[in-house]
């Protein structure tokens, strides 16, 4: 059996030992404030290709570019707008991912041959002194084997990718799902992926944003971002969505069942054997979604059941990984 990928606390030295192996076309995972993230430079195919391949994702499915601040992402991005400015004033370093069009720089390799990048300054304290310390934009997709629940601890990052070089250790992510991604290319701007940021926040600055419908769709043609294909951030199980206490239709799925809800559910609970009850509102919800969906996945149940929240705006991002990871 092959060693696991070491985790190292932060200190200078873990530091400086990722920042050199980034600087020598290898990978490093490190925290960020909504998931961990598999880095590698972004100037360097080589170093990108690296990335692809240990997570097993697809060539089309591009990646998103990290930057220590504004001017880094500027040097990445062409066409530079002013929205481009005021959202990156208002919300990095955060999690928001801007798509722009590509600098000459950034390899094709990076955007699965797209001719825009997607950039963002993430507010993790690790991650700023990461990208600080190699003095590179990193591309940066979540830390786990593709379609799988995205990793927030060191450890989780361990588990589904072991054989990555080194972890750098920042305890667990305070926002817990990806980053909003926005496309700014588009006109209006268009919303390809609800995130961490609150929706409400960013239609403050884009009022006329372009927004997707909460059915799940299944486009005909060319996928406006790949991050939209289905089955994504799946467990091991499969994963079953209710909308109401109704204990009928739970009973006929396999036992041991988990169950994962933010309201009381007396029915549907007393025929589950580990439940999960996460806070009502969105946000803290969020926080701990993919670190429950890991807890039961462990307990080894064999379907997980979950309570589709009311749909909302406040609720876009948790209902979006939600449908993705349930078996349609
Ligand atoms: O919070 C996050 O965004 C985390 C942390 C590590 O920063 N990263 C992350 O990366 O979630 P990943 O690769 O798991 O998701 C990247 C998303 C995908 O939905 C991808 O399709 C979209 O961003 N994306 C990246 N570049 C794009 C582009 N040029 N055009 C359209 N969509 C793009
Ligand atoms: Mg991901």
């Amino acid at each position: 059996m092959s060693a696991l990928a070491p985790i190292l606390p932060v200190s200078p030295e873990s530091l400086a030992q990722a920042a050199a192996l980034l600087r020598s076309d290898k990978v490093c995972a490190f925290p960020t404030e909504t998931v961990y993230g598999l880095g590698a430079n972004a100037h360097s195919e080589q170093a990108v290709l690296r990335i692809y391949e240990l997570k097993g994702r697809p060539r089309h499915n591009p990646l998103i570019v990290h930057v220590a601040d504004l001017a880094q992402a500027q040097r990445v991005t062409t066409g530079w707008s002013q929205l481009a400015d005021r959202l990156a004033l208002r919300f990095w370093p955060g999690p928001l991912s801007l798509v722009l069009p590509r600098g000459p720089l950034i390899p094709a390799l990076v955007s699965a041959g797209r001719e825009t990048v997607a950039v963002r300054v993430p507010a993790h304290p690790v991650a700023l002194a990461l990208l600080r310390a190699v003095d590179l934009p990193l591309a940066a997709p979540s830390a786990n084997k593709s379609e799988s629940v995205s990793p927030t601890t060191a450890q989780h990052v361990q588990r589904s990718l072991p054989q990555v070089p080194l972890i750098l250790d920042g305890g667990p992510c305070r926002l817990g799902i990806e980053s909003t991604v926005v496309d700014l290319t588009a006109s209006p701007p268009r919303l390809l992926r609800p995130g961490a940021l609150p929706l409400r926040l960013l239609l403050e600055e884009i009022p006329d944003l372009q927004l997707p419908s909460f059915q799940k769709e299944t486009p005909a043609g060319p996928l406006p971002s790949p991050g939209l294909l289905s089955r994504h951030y799946a467990p091991s199980v499969p994963l079953y969505l209710i909308h109401d206490d109704n204990a009928q239709t739970v009973a006929q799925l396999p036992s041991p069942r988990g169950l994962l809800t933010h309201q009381s559910l007396a029915a549907v609970a007393a025929i589950c054997q580990d439940i999960e009850l996460l806070p009502p509102s969105p946000d803290a919800y969020a926080a701990d979604l993919y670190s429950a969906l890991h807890r039961l996945d462990d307990k080894k149940v064999r379907c997980i059941v979950v309570l589709r929240p009311r749909e909302d705006n406040d609720w876009r991002a948790v209902i979006d990984r939600l449908d993705r990871a349930a078996v349609s």
